[in-house]
């Protein structure tokens, strides 16, 4: 038995290493990249998945332009930034790609307060781009609601009806939505599903920006972390139903509905408490979710494998284009969290690794990629494939190692 313990993971990554020599076979007659192991996981590159968010909090990362060759190859059409940076918005400029752009909390009280303000920002960030480059929504502000800094609370339903006067002014509202990203601190009570509510301090504020979204269609935006959901309870949580991994799911006697999955409970959290304020009609949007793929000594959750089975499932899960368990016939539509590793981020170490990539443009862990296999290789593309097949090569290694390690102690 203890043998067998012993060789079973040898087994899986002579599997792996195997299939990736099949495919490096096959792929031999192509140019470029020698034994790019996308073997395994490659389905559809990432043309299942919703969108990308981009973040730059970091100076190490491929400039905007390189990236817009890398989003092209992984063919990803909506993205996702947190600011207005210019030479952005100038490098996506007839690219053809979807951009949600946002505006900063830090200018949220100002915008609020002045609606001359608002009509320059729209112009200087948004208008001037256009329509070369394709800027289908604004997201004012990142989780204000339920966030640290508390005067922000009264200004952002403000800060939206300025800019949203200023897009009408100049005959953009109905091609540019205005939306803001909440996290899931404005809930209380999340589990069942059908049991999650706004909390008490928060639906205050809560309240006239469902108003307003509800007036001008805009919908409910969400950035979900089963990641956290998990590091805040591993005891009573499977890991697996975290990363839509096999399990027994959950079961919410109110509704009688079963979750395989707990983004799925998640989402349907936020349309329960949507539907106890009011606006059962409102579409809820991940505009981020994601698993760190390194993190501190406690938080043991965020390792690559884990990270990877997040990613490569949550990709399977929105190309199958289906709804929730309580809204079957909304299609899923989730930015996935990040693009890049990004070093200048505060907080624990699991903040900064959230990237599909590390901040050299080389792949962080691969969950199939199928855009990079045309004739446009770079040397990037070469360090990708050198680096995944060192990486499986010293997974299959230490995985051996860290086993021999756990038995001895
Ligand atoms: C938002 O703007 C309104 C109108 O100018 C103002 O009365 C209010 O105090 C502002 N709120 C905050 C939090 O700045
Ligand atoms: C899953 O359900 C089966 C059958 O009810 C049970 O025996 C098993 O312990 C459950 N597994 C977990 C991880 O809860």
């Amino acid at each position: 038995m203890m043998i067998f313990m012993l060789i079973l993971p040898f087994l899986n990554q002579f599997l792996l290493v195997a299939l990736n020599f099949r495919y490096f076979v096959q792929k031999l007659d192509k140019p470029g990249c020698f034994s790019f192991p996308t073997g395994v996981f490659s389905i559809q590159g990432l043309a299942g998945a919703y969108g990308i968010n981009y973040g730059r909090l970091a100076d190490n990362i491929p400039s905007p332009d390189e990236v817009v060759r890398l989003l092209r190859q992984l063919k990803i059409r909506n993205i996702r930034i947190f600011d207005s940076d210019h030479t952005v918005l100038q490098a996506f400029s007839r690219t053809g790609l979807n951009l949600v752009i946002g505006l900063n909390n830090g200018l949220v009280k100002d915008i609020n307060s002045s609606a001359d303000h608002a009509m320059n920002w729209v112009k200087d960030n948004v208008q001037s781009f256009l329509p070369n480059t394709r800027i289908r929504g604004i997201a004012i502000g990142n989780e204000i609601l339920g966030g640290s800094d508390s005067d922000l609370y009264g200004a952002l339903v403000g800060a939206m009806k300025n800019v949203h006067d200023a897009l009408r002014k100049l005959k953009l509202h109905e091609q540019i939505q205005i939306t803001t990203a909440h996290s899931q601190a404005v809930f209380s009570n999340s589990y069942p599903p059908s049991s999650c509510r706004f909390r008490d301090d928060i639906i205050y504020y809560m309240k006239p920006v469902l108003e307003f979204f509800q007036k001008i269609g805009s919908p409910f935006c969400l950035n979900a972390y089963p990641f956290l959901s998990y590091m805040d309870d591993p005891e009573n949580i499977d890991i697996n139903y975290a990363l839509f991994e096999p399990n027994n799911g959950t079961y919410d006697p109110i509704t009688d509905l079963h979750y395989d999955n707990m983004l799925d409970a998640q989402i349907d959290a936020a349309y329960a408490a949507l539907e106890s304020a009011g606006y059962n009609k409102m579409e809820v949007i991940i505009t981020e979710t994601g698993w760190a793929s390194k993190g501190d000594s406690n938080e043991v959750a965020a390792t690559v494998r884990n990270a990877r089975t997040y990613n490569y499932n949550l990709r399977k899960r929105l190309a199958k284009r289906k709804g929730t368990p309580m809204r079957p016939k909304s299609v899923l539509k989730a930015y996935i969290f990040a693009l890049f590793n990004e070093y200048q981020k505060p907080g624990p170490t699991s903040e900064r690794n959230f990237g599909l990539f590390q901040a050299d443009g080389t792949i962080a862990y691969n969950i199939g990629f199928q855009g990079i296999g045309s004739s446009a290789y770079s040397l990037k593309d070469f360090q990708a494939c050198y680096h995944l097949s060192l990486y499986a090569i010293t997974l299959a290694s230490s995985a051996a190692v860290l086993l021999l390690l756990t038995r001895l102690l």
